[in-house]
């Protein structure tokens, strides 16, 4: 049995084009295996629009024959209709007239990282000069996919298959100064999109498709995405670099959300790689779902009632654990069932690392509450709420109020990890306890409105969930005698009993570097000291501002500063979720110079590679971070005392203005927030 992960679908984008039979190659100097026939690359340029979704490359390009042509490529995957994916290239000759070759093919070929989960001998492969198409089927889950594609050429067509790669060639000579446009449409459909056949489904998109054709399709494209910048943008005025990087994380939170299925969520790395498998985790609810939930409504929608049909193996993993209700699973996929692997890849030194997160990172169920409970205050669905919301919140309270332990006047939690998954299987984390509490309160809150606004929901869910008086009641006294760790003294939370007994590390000392402090230390001595790595006391500050609370209600200002002198300079940021987590409570603290420097870097994850691992993909949490640090963190957006949305803004120095528009309750609020001067 395989862990199960998204499977790489067969490449629709290879265009193999060669002059004179010089094959076009990115290589600007000649190389003995390229001998013979070389050519040389002159110039590349590679453009992605961040506006319209269209990815540009241009090439100057010398064949051996002296002959020189320039190749300019266009794609995109369609915003409008997501099963349609589309290229054009145009061919000049800038020098000579140079006889062209274009093959361009699918190719079934492509393999995730370590596994094939292709039922390849199984694939069906289809070549006429119309049309080439790929069928096959998951090895695991039996999931069916289907791809066709269409060439729009001046030039005859003919086609081939070469094993699992069915192909379109064209040949001609394109005479001097004249140019040469080709087409390729392909259409993309799954078993999970269509009752019939995915290929004879992508045969048919792909013929329609190359009927409206690439200029029609990318019409459409560009205008989707126009609404999608009317709400998502967000406005910086006084930091083009921060600018940029604000609008290709938004930009990458966008192009990886479901938009036509409820079915599926966002991975940790989005589309973008293997990294992590394509499991979903709480990076979803707590950063990525957040700026959907404002900005795209229906979206967020869909991404919570991916949690929602997963309750089945939410609850399974809760019974199988002796817990009740439900308990959603750290590491998720289709089926819903808890899919973190318990091993790490082999180290260096050749042994693997027992991961634990699967077992005892429980917080997630938590987080998936916070998530609806944000969501419903947000866009006052209602409906929403009553019929899919509210299960959630109370089943996942329904499992803590099973799982938290009695311990002589008080309830504790044992073997938990927090954000910091550095410090694993520790009892009574400050986070998850603190948290644990706002869940219950708001379980009880959420069934008091449903009594009230949706008495047939209230009756179905008390009936259906067992929501007794006693088991409310427990609730209740869970909230009440829940050990939440302080420092009376130093006027802290503690992360966890103990934690301030292990060794001390100086972060600050280990610079430059991009790794973690891990990474440097080791995993086995890094669990022994105080090196955080991301923002885990931080974060619950993000989550619940003001209302973390003291243990007498007062002085809780000084507390949260406290709370950031100690934990700020003990974190590695070894997971690229914190620093944006950093950013966001920063500013609200008033450090903006700080903030900033957190935000800087949040921001530039991918676009400058500054974790060194842009590789495995992109990294969804900090793009949603970024957006939640300007919007939550400098805009300060909140609710005010009349429960309306308001500004807070803490701008850094050198801003002049930041603007954004949310959706509040179906209506689109524009806010704007200067630099006083
Ligand atoms: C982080 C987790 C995160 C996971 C996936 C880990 O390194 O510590 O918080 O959920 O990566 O992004």
């Amino acid at each position: 049995m395989l862990v199960p992960e998204l499977a790489s679908a067969p490449n629709w984008l290879p265009i193999h084009i060669t002059i004179d039979g010089t094959p076009l190659k990115m290589i600007t100097k000649t190389t003995d295996n390229m001998l013979p026939p070389a050519g040389i690359l002159f110039g590349y340029e590679r453009t992605l629009h961040l506006d319209t979704g269209i990815l540009e490359r241009s090439v100057l390009f010398r064949a051996a024959s002296g002959n020189v042509v320039r190749i300019a490529f266009q794609r995109f995957a369609s915003l409008h209709d997501v099963h349609v994916l589309c290229q054009r290239v145009t061919i000049t000759a800038i020098d000579g007239d140079p006889q062209i070759q274009v093959k361009a093919f699918l190719d079934g070929n492509s393999l995730n990282i370590t596994a094939d989960h292709w039922r390849v001998e199984q694939a069906e492969v289809l070549a006429t000069d119309e049309e080439i198409g790929i069928s096959a089927a998951t090895r695991q889950s039996g999931y069916t996919l289907g791809m066709a594609a269409r060439l729009s050429s001046p030039y005859p067509i003919t086609s081939s298959k070469h094993g699992l790669r069915p192909q379109f060639e064209t040949s001609f000579t394109l005479p001097f100064q004249q140019a040469a446009s080709f087409d390729k449409i392909t259409a993309i459909y799954t078993s999970r999109d269509t009752d019939g056949s995915p290929l004879a489904a992508a045969r048919a998109k792909a013929r329609q498709a190359m009927a409206e054709g690439f200029d029609q399709l990318a019409e459409r494209h560009i205008a989707e995405w126009d609404k999608y910048w009317d709400t998502a943008d967000i406005q910086i005025v006084g930091d083009d670099a921060c600018q940029l990087a604000t609008r290709f994380t938004t930009y990458h939170v966008l192009i990886a959300a479901p938009r036509h299925d409820k079915n599926v969520s966002i991975p940790a790395k989005t589309l973008s790689g293997f990294g992590y498998k394509g499991h979903v985790f709480w990076d979803t609810e707590l950063f990525t779902l957040p700026p959907m939930t404002l900005t795209q409504p229906e979206i967020a929608r869909n991404l919570l009632l991916y949690r929602y049909h997963r309750l089945p193996g939410a609850r399974h993993k809760a019974a199988a654990n002796g817990y009740e209700g439900a308990m959603f699973p750290w590491e998720s996929t289709d089926t819903g069932e808890e899919t973190t692997p318990q091993w790490s890849d082999v180290q260096p030194d050749g042994s693997r690392i027992r991961i634990w997160t699967g077992d005892h990172e429980q917080h997630i169920s938590t987080d998936i509450a916070y998530a609806v409970h944000q969501f419903w205050r947000w866009t006052g669905d209602h409906a929403f709420m009553a019929q899919y919301g509210a299960e959630i919140i109370l089943d996942t309270a329904k499992f803590w109020g099973s799982r938290a332990e009695p311990k002589g006047d008080r309830y504790e939690i044992s073997q938990q990890i927090g954000p910091d998954e550095y410090h694993e299987n520790i009892d009574n984390s400050v986070f998850v306890n603190r948290m644990v509490v706002w869940h219950l309160e708001t379980a009880l809150q959420t069934l008091e409105w449903l009594q009230a606004n949706a008495p047939a929901d209230a009756a179905r869910l008390t009936a259906a969930l067992d929501l007794t008086p006693t088991r409310l009641d427990h609730w209740r006294d869970v909230i009440q005698r829940m050990f939440i760790p302080f420092d009376s003294e130093k006027q802290i939370h503690v992360q966890f009993p103990g934690f301030f007994e292990m060794e001390y590390i100086p972060t600050e000392k280990y610079q430059p570097r991009i790794t973690s402090v891990q990474a440097i230390l080791g995993h086995y001595r890094t669990i022994q000291t105080q090196v955080i790595k991301q923002a885990d006391v931080v974060m619950l500050m993000a989550l619940l501002g003001k209302t973390i609370g003291t243990p007498d209600g007062s002085n809780v200002e000084q507390v949260m500063q406290n709370n950031w002198d100690t934990y700020f300079p003990r974190c590695d940021h070894g997971s690229s979720l914190s620093p944006a987590m950093h950013a966001w409570v920063a500013a609200r603290m008033g450090m903006t110079a700080t903030a900033y420097d957190q935000f800087d870097h949040a921001a530039h994850i991918d676009l400058m590679d500054n974790k060194g691992n842009v590789r495995d993909g992109i990294h969804a949490a900090a793009c949603g971070g970024v957006w939640q640090a300007l919007v939550f963190g400098f805009g300060g957006l909140h609710f005010d005392e009349s429960g309306e949305p308001a500004l807070a803004p803490k701008l850094p120095d050198h801003w002049r203005s930041l603007s954004f528009t949310v959706n509040y309750r179906g209506e689109k609020r524009r806010f704007t927030a200067e630099h006083p001067r």
